[in-house]
């Protein structure tokens, strides 16, 4: 059973979309042990809640350095022997020593076509809003495996999706998740939980 963690701060449609998925079966012998939000009103508690899935609030302001917030997010996942932890929607960035224990093992879904619009700063709506002003006909999302470097490690998943003519941020923003990261970011954790993807330097090598 591939034990997994989640990391979220908003509405929570991405942990939604992979809980679907395992509920459904499309990924195998997999469970969701905890999620934890550095953000208490968050609506992914609920869907956690709902689902009966263990759920704790970390904030970082409750930490005075950084590094004891990281640990504290680790200790959590460690006490619950997580074996891949999923960032869904989490808007903190985690520190290098969060990576020592996982490496390889964290997940992270970018809304947009990484390298492009990626990075510290983007996240969120802003993301379309720089696609959008930018006037990209294409936009889509990117599932990646998580290094210390914010949105730069090796790329496992990536969808293309067309920009329409007078499309806000928020109706791209929702036509991404639609067409994308809700099928990459659930397909992404069933190769996982196969045992299907193999990392080569910074490319994701996906048996057959
Ligand atoms: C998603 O669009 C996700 O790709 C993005 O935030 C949204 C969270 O929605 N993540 C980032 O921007 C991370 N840099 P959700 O809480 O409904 O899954």
């Amino acid at each position: 059973m591939l034990r997994i963690g989640a990391l979220v701060s908003g509405g929570g449609t991405n942990l939604q979309a992979v809980m679907n998925a395992i509920d459904s079966g499309l990924i195998p012998d997999a469970e969701i042990s905890i999620v934890i939000s550095n953000k208490k009103n968050a609506f992914a508690l609920e869907r956690a809640t709902n689902a009966g899935i263990e759920n704790v609030v970390i904030q970082r302001k409750n930490f005075s350095k950084s590094e004891d917030f990281d640990r504290a997010l680790a200790d959590e996942l460690r006490s619950r022997n997580v074996e891949l932890i999923l960032l869904a929607g989490f808007m903190s960035i985690l520190g290098p020593s969060f990576f020592e224990h996982y490496e390889n093992r964290v997940m992270n879904i970018h809304p947009a076509l990484i390298p492009a619009f990626s990075g510290p700063g983007y996240y969120g709506l802003k993301v379309h809003e720089a696609v959008l002003e930018y006037g990209c006909k294409i936009s889509g999302a990117s599932v990646h495996f998580v290094t210390p470097e914010v949105d730069a490690g090796p790329l496992i998943l990536q969808k293309a999706v067309v920009v329409e003519s007078g499309d806000t941020a928020e109706i791209l923003q929702k036509r991404i998740m639609e067409e994308a990261e809700w099928q990459i970011y659930p397909e992404a954790v069933r190769l996982f939980a196969l045992g299907k993807l193999r990392v080569d330097g910074h490319q994701v090598i996906i048996k057959k």
